[in-house]
């Protein structure tokens, strides 16, 4: 296969605490290839954004890259930060906050925030890139983006909104977009519209998203593979299909059972027992382990790294048991 458009090896995202240190993410790998859409689906705290911030380059203060690697097109550009790896990843990558409000300047037009990097960046004249913020308003479903490129943030609604950020990102010609939660602050039918125009725009453009989510309805609705995350690590990747039709990691079970709105052939809907670990002092081996129904003594001694099962990979040992049960009570028709 060809270089990925994006490598994640091993990433460790860490925040200094008083006692000791909280690895926020503490074993990231996922791969995206050139024109594909990732959906990384996980718990709340999981380390999602962290992952996807550490990405970008935009990473809170407090918080450091504590190793690992994040190559794109064959470049690691955690090493130096340098200018030139700078301007690498802001050509190449770009991202979608979950609140479009916050990615928005307030007392600044909508239509010169999308005009901002034709200009700035891509060298387009004032005139040039006016028509090219137009252009992506059109693309983004923007209706009458004349009259609306001259509108304040306020003055839109949170569905414009988002399409506004979504404009901005592509803005720059990115290869990769990184979308964390993009619909979480929408109703659901705008919600619907939203994941529609970025499959539109991936199948359109060939453009490449990742797309992070708690919500596994809306990632089988988007992409192709999908990375599951919990308590900082990558825990299981594959794609959608397979992974939806025969987990083989415990946890990606436990999520599949506990959501309701697939088209289910079973009668109850189950809640994973437990709570997530404290990243700050996770548990020893497998962090699933004390919320797992198929834990063994082995479970509980060494990390376990990600094992290869072909082109798929999980973290956990008794795979095999994970994957006999869910074909004894399958978890998903229709994906
Ligand atoms: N500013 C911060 N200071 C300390 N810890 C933080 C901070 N932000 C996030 N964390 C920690 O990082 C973990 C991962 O956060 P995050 O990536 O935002 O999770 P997700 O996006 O999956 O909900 C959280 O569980 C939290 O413990
Ligand atoms: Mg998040």
């Amino acid at each position: 296969m060809s270089t990925p458009l994006l490598r994640v090896t091993d990433l460790q995202v860490e925040f200094p605490l008083a006692h000791g240190v909280l690895r926020a993410v503490d074993g990231a790998s996922f791969d995206v290839q050139e024109g594909e859409a990732l959906g990384i689906v996980g718990e709340s705290g999981s380390g999602k954004t962290m992952a996807l911030r550490a990405i970008v380059g935009l990473l809170p203060r407090a918080a450091r890259i504590a190793g690992g690697t994040v190559e794109i097109d064959g470049v690691d550009v955690t090493r130096g930060g340098g200018a030139k790896l700078r301007e690498l990843r802001g050509r190449t990558v770009s991202m979608v906050f979950q609140e479009p409000m916050t990615a928005l300047n307030p007392v600044m037009r909508v239509g010169d925030q999308i005009a901002e990097a034709p200009l700035v960046r891509l060298g387009a004249g004032r005139r040039g890139a006016r028509d090219r913020a137009l252009e992506l308003m059109r693309l983004v479903g923007i209706a009458d983006p004349s009259r609306r490129y001259e509108a304040y943030p306020h003055e839109l609604s949170g569905g414009m909104r988002q399409r506004v950020v979504i404009a901005i990102a592509l803005s720059a010609d990115p290869k990769l977009i990184l979308c964390d939660e993009p619909t979480t602050a929408l109703d659901v039918t705008i919600q619907d519209q939203i994941l529609k125009l970025l499959a539109a725009l991936q199948a359109d453009l060939g453009v490449s998203i990742v797309f992070v989510s708690h919500d596994l309805a809306v990632i089988a609705q988007t992409c192709q593979r999908i990375a599951v995350m919990y308590a900082g690590q990558v825990v299981e990747t594959g794609t959608v299909a397979e992974v939806f039709r025969e987990p083989r990691h415990p946890y990606t079970l436990a999520l599949l059972r506990s959501v309701p709105d697939f088209d289910l052939v079973r009668n109850h809907l189950s809640s994973i027992p437990g709570s997530p670990p404290d990243l700050a002092s996770p548990p020893q081996g497998c962090r699933f382990h004390p919320r797992c129904s198929f834990v063994r003594p082995d479970c509980t001694q060494a990390p376990i790294p990600l094992i290869a099962l072909g082109s798929r990979e999980t973290r956990c040992l008794h795979h095999e048991d994970c994957a006999a049960a869910a074909r004894a009570e399958p978890v998903v028709t229709g994906v």
